[in-house]
C-alpha cells in the first residue's frame, strides 16, 4: 500500500486521458460538421479550468464556455486564445471588460444593447454575440417573440454580429421527453423564423450532455457538454449512456490512529458512539474542502482496497473513519475518497447519493484548498 509523502496529503488527481476518452465518446455521437463547445464553468466542474481547457484544445476543441467574467478573464490570462462564450448573466458594468478580453457574450436582455453598441462602435469588424431564447428553463433568455421582434426591429447595432443562437434544456435527463420536446419545438420555431427572414446564424446550439445523447435533433452546429466530459451523467437508467470515465479522483491519508472503547464517542455532538472497541483513523479533509457534512455517519472511503465508514460528524478540516476491520491500516496510508483502490471504486455519484445531490455539485464543491494534480497517461 503506497504511503503518501507530500506536503499536501489530501489532493485530487485529474486524469486528462480520461477527459480525452470522454471527449471521443461524445464526438462519436455527432454528425459531421457539428462541434463541441466544452463547458468549463465553475473551474471546469472542479477539475481546473485552465488545464482542462488546454487539454481539450490540444484535442481539437475550438471553443469553450464559462459563466462569469472572472472565469473568462482567468482563461485569457492563462493564454487561452480560442473563443470563450460567456453563458452567465451579464451586467452593463461588465461589457467593456468583456469586449477588451474578447469574450463572447450571450445576450438575454435587450437592455444591454446600447452599452454593448457603445463598447464596440470603434471596432473595425462587427463583434460576435450569441442570442439566447428562453424556451422553458425559466432562467435566462429572450422570449421567442421578443427575439424575433428584436431581429425585425433593426435595433441590433451594426457593430455587432449575431454569431450564435442558443437555448438551454431544463429536463434533458428527466424521466419523460415531454418538456424537452416542447423546448425543442419552440427553439426550432425561432430557427425557422430566422431562416424565413433570410438570416443565417453560424452557430446554433442547444444540447447539454443529456440532450447530446438523447436528442440528436438538438445537435445543430454545436453541442455544449459539461458533465459527460468529466465522466458522469444523470440520464435515466433506460437510456444507454456513452462509456464514460470519471476524470477526477480524490485522495487523502491517515493522519492519526486511536482505539476507543465501547461507549466512546467521536466528533462534535457525539453522534457516533462505539458499540465495540473501535479503531479510528483521522483524515485531513473536511467540509471546508467540499467534503459534505451530510456524509457524516454515512459516507464510505477506501483503505487498503476495503470500505471504511465515516463516523461522527464531518468537521471543517477533518473526518474520522472506522478501520476496525482493516487491521493493517496505519498512519500515512492512502485513503481514496473518490476513485479506485484494489477492485473497488467510489464515484462522485456515490458521494452525491449519500448526500442527496448530484455528481455536478459534489465535483464543483471540491474546494480551492485541495491541490489538483494532472496526469496524462
Ligand atoms: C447553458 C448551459 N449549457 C450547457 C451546460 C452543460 O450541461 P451539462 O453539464 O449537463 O452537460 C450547462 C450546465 O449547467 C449550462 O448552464
Amino acid at each position: 500500500m503506497p504511503t503518501i509523502s507530500t506536503s499536501s496529503p489530501t489532493y485530487a488527481t485529474v486524469d486528462l486521458s480520461a477527459l480525452t476518452h470522454n471527449l471521443t465518446q461524445l464526438r462519436r455521437l455527432l454528425s459531421p460538421g457539428c462541434e463541441i463547445m466544452a463547458v468549463i464553468k465553475a473551474n471546469a466542474y472542479g477539475h481546473g479550468a485552465v488545464e482542462v481547457a488546454r487539454s481539450l484544445i490540444a484535442q481539437g476543441v475550438t471553443r469553450v464556455a464559462v459563466v462569469s467574467l472572472d472565469e473568462g478573464i482567468a482563461l485569457r490570462a492563462a493564454g487561452i486564445t480560442v473563443p470563450i462564450v460567456m453563458l452567465g448573466p451579464l451586467f452593463t458594468e461588465q461589457l467593456h471588460d468583456i469586449i477588451s478580453h474578447r469574450l463572447t457574450p450571450v445576450i438575454s436582455d435587450r437592455a444591454l444593447l446600447p452599452t454593448l453598441a457603445q463598447a464596440t462602435t470603434s471596432l473595425t469588424t462587427p463583434y460576435p454575440i450569441h442570442l439566447k431564447v428562453e424556451t422553458g428553463m425559466g432562467r435566462l433568455g429572450l422570449a421567442t417573440d421578443e427575439l424575433l421582434n428584436l431581429i425585425d426591429s433593426d435595433q441590433l447595432p451594426a457593430s455587432l454580429k449575431i454569431e450564435g443562437l442558443m437555448t438551454h434544456f431544463a429536463d434533458s435527463d428527466g424521466p419523460t421527453t415531454v418538456q424537452t420536446e416542447h423546448q425543442l419545438a419552440l427553439f426550432q420555431s425561432v430557427v425557422n423564423g430566422i431562416t424565413a427572414r433570410g438570416l443565417s446564424i453560424p452557430l446554433i446550439h442547444a444540447a447539454n450532455s443529456g440532450a447530446a445523447v438523447r436528442y440528436p435533433r438538438s445537435h445543430y452546429s454545436l453541442i455544449r457538454p459539461g458533465i459527460m466530459l468529466y465522466g458522469y451523467h444523470t440520464l435515466p437508467t433506460s437510456i444507454p449512456a456513452p462509456d464514460l470515465k470519471p476524470v477526477l479522483s480524490l485522495r487523502s491519508c491517515i493522519a492519526q490512529m486511536r482505539t476507543i472503547p465501547t461507549g466512546g464517542t467521536i466528533s462534535y455532538n457525539a453522534t457516533f458512539m462505539a458499540k465495540r472497541p473501535t479503531r479510528v483513523a483521522v483524515l485531513p479533509i473536511g467540509y471546508a474542502d467540499g467534503f459534505n457534512r451530510r456524509l457524516s455517519n454515512r459516507g464510505e472511503v477506501l483503505v487498503h482496497g476495503r470500505r471504511a465508514k465515516l463516523i461522527g460528524l464531518v468537521c471543517m478540516d477533518m473526518v474520522m473513519i472506522d478501520v476496525t476491520e482493516i487491521p493493517d491500516a496505519a498512519v500515512g496510508d492512502e485513503v481514496i475518497l473518490i476513485g479506485r483502490q484494489g477492485t473497488d471504486q467510489i464515484t462522485a455519484a456515490d458521494l452525491a447519493e449519500w448526500t442527496g445531490t448530484i455528481a455536478y455539485e459534489t465535483l464543483c464543491a471540491i474546494g480551492p484548498r485541495i491541490p489538483r494534480r494532472y496526469r496524462n497517461v
